[in-house]
């Protein structure tokens, strides 16, 4: 039973298609792909009676992990389909599950989760690709140049599988110390550079998923963790290596809190460019103000795109004995369920990108899960605006039958930082735009203009930023009739 006013997109079925990640791979039969719900926000909606309704009227998701052991507990099930509508694997999509040996991918238990997450219209945030932890086991004697090779295959392997699929992948988790360097760990000492090798990587294997990293105590401001994690997304920014979202894992125990500079950290990564997403949340005794002041932070941030817990009973958290999660162990809801649900109902920001009139398939900001490229995208060659402001080059980033994912990139050609600029386009006819990310349009089709964002506006001497869109339409012909002008 579904209460939640039926809002919610889904997006087309496909024929089945199985990726095989490796010289050999063992799934379930992923019966439907790309099936996904995605919110379109409207905050004249009525409040939702549920936490992925609440959630939706701002764009955002609520969402829960679970283990394979809950696909046969009817109690979570309930519960996981009437409230949330993004799903994580808690161990099932990790490194050790999912290549046991060399090459030899099995993806039996990911695909279970995935599968029922998806026929339950929900998304699906992968997690996780690269870890310290629950390692294949021939990792352990693995080190330097042949560790980084492993690490590259596994990430190529296991989103080959998942390619298209996926809303979100945690393509790194947990590479910091608490005092702010890289934490030492195997992967670590292949090399300085191993987390932009895994996020180009991930990349090139799957350009339809956002790419995140991910850690726990990078909540505070000001703390140390929280700066070096910080610093190196700035810097990924700044060099083009390929991250879209910071996961700020919210686990919350009693020695470390619900910090009162929660949405600083929110906002600074969001700052960036990135989204954010708070992706494990829980909380000693399920404090009522802490999971208000969470939920709060995030629905205060354009850019966080929405709230995991992980789990949903208190039987089904790694910390149980602490009761951290909105639902106690018969399944009742707490007071921090309720205080949740109306922190995600009052939200005054919406989501990026999650406005636009509705078209035939919008997803949120997240580009296509229909079905993948099969053909090498042609080029096109670059079109430029008026000479001395900014120009605009397109290329296609992906193209399947019935549509495309476009991307522009604005140069500043001048001496002086611009603020503000606007590209316009011209599709060819039948084609629409469906969604677009890191800038605003208006128009749909025809003569189309993407404006910045609030956060890539302003480009310095000879900068550059880049959006993206897709199309719906039956050519894949490029758009034409480029220009860029500023402001
Ligand atoms: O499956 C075996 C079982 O056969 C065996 O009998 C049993 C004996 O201990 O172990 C079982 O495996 C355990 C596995 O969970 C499945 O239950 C592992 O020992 C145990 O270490 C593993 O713990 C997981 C932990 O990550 C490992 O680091 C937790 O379930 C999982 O919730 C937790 O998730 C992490 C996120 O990935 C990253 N952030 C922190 C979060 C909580 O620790």
């Amino acid at each position: 039973m579904n209460d939640v006013p039926d809002r919610a997109r889904r997006r087309s079925r496909s024929a089945v298609r199985l990726l095989l990640g490796g010289a050999c791979a063992l799934a379930v039969t992923v019966s439907s792909m790309a099936v996904a719900t995605f919110a379109r926000a409207d905050l004249s909606d009525p409040p939702g009676t549920t936490l992925k309704a609440a959630a939706e009227r701002s764009g955002r998701y609520f969402g829960a992990a679970m283990g394979g052991d809950r696909l046969t507990d009817q109690g979570f099930l309930t519960i996981a389909n009437r409230e949330f509508d993004m799903m994580t694997a808690v161990n099932e999509m990790k490194p050790d599950a999912t290549e046991p040996n060399p090459g030899q991918f099995d993806f039996r238990a990911g695909d279970a989760i995935y599968n029922w997450a998806t026929q339950h219209g929900m998304r699906v945030r992968g997690h996780t690709l690269a870890w310290h932890a629950q390692q294949p086991r021939f990792w352990g004697s693995l080190s330097g140049s042949a560790l980084r090779q492993a690490m590259i295959d596994h990430i190529n392997g296991v989103m080959a599988h998942y390619r298209g699929k996926l809303a979100y992948w945690d393509v790194v988790n947990e590479a910091f110390a608490e005092n702010g360097s890289r934490r030492s760990s195997n992967l670590q000492s292949t090399g300085n550079d191993w987390i932009e090798v895994a996020f180009r990587t991930a990349r090139a294997a799957d350009p339809s998923v956002k790419l995140c990293y991910n850690d726990y105590n990078i909540e505070n401001w000001t703390y140390a963790k929280t700066q070096g994690v910080y610093n190196m997304i700035k810097d990924f920014k700044a060099r083009g290596v390929p991250v879209d979202c910071v996961g700020l894992q919210t686990h919350f125990t009693g020695g470390s809190s619900l910090p009162s500079n929660f949405q600083t950290t929110l906002s600074s990564f969001a700052a960036l460019g990135v989204d954010v997403a708070l992706t494990e949340a829980d909380v000693t005794n399920a404090s009522t103000s802490q999971y208000q002041g969470l939920t709060q932070a995030c629905v205060n941030v354009p850019r966080c795109v929405g709230v995991t817990t992980w789990g949903i009973r208190d039987s089904d958290s790694w910390r149980g004995n602490e009761n951290p999660l909105l639902f106690d162990r018969n399944s009742n809801p707490k007071a921090a369920y309720g205080a949740v649900r109306d922190a995600l109902n009052a939200a005054s920001t919406t989501v990026p990108g999650t406005t636009a009139p509705p078209t035939t398939a919008p997803p949120t900001t997240t580009p296509p899960t229909t079905v993948p490229p099969t053909t090498t995208p042609p080029t096109t060659p670059p079109a430029t605006g008026q000479p001395g402001t900014c120009t605009a080059t397109y290329r296609m980033v992906n193209s399947w039958s019935g549509g495309f994912q476009g991307e522009v990139t604005v140069t500043n050609n001048g001496s002086t930082t611009l603020t503000g600029w606007t590209v316009r386009l011209t599709l060819a006819g039948g084609q629409t735009v469906a969604n677009v990310w890191n800038g605003v349009n208006t128009g749909t089709s025809g003569t189309v203009g993407v404006r910045n964002a609030d956060y890539n506006g302003s480009l310095g001497a000879n900068a550059s930023t880049t959006f993206g869109f897709l199309v719906n339409g039956s050519s894949n012909a490029a758009p034409g009739g480029l220009s860029c002008t500023s402001p």
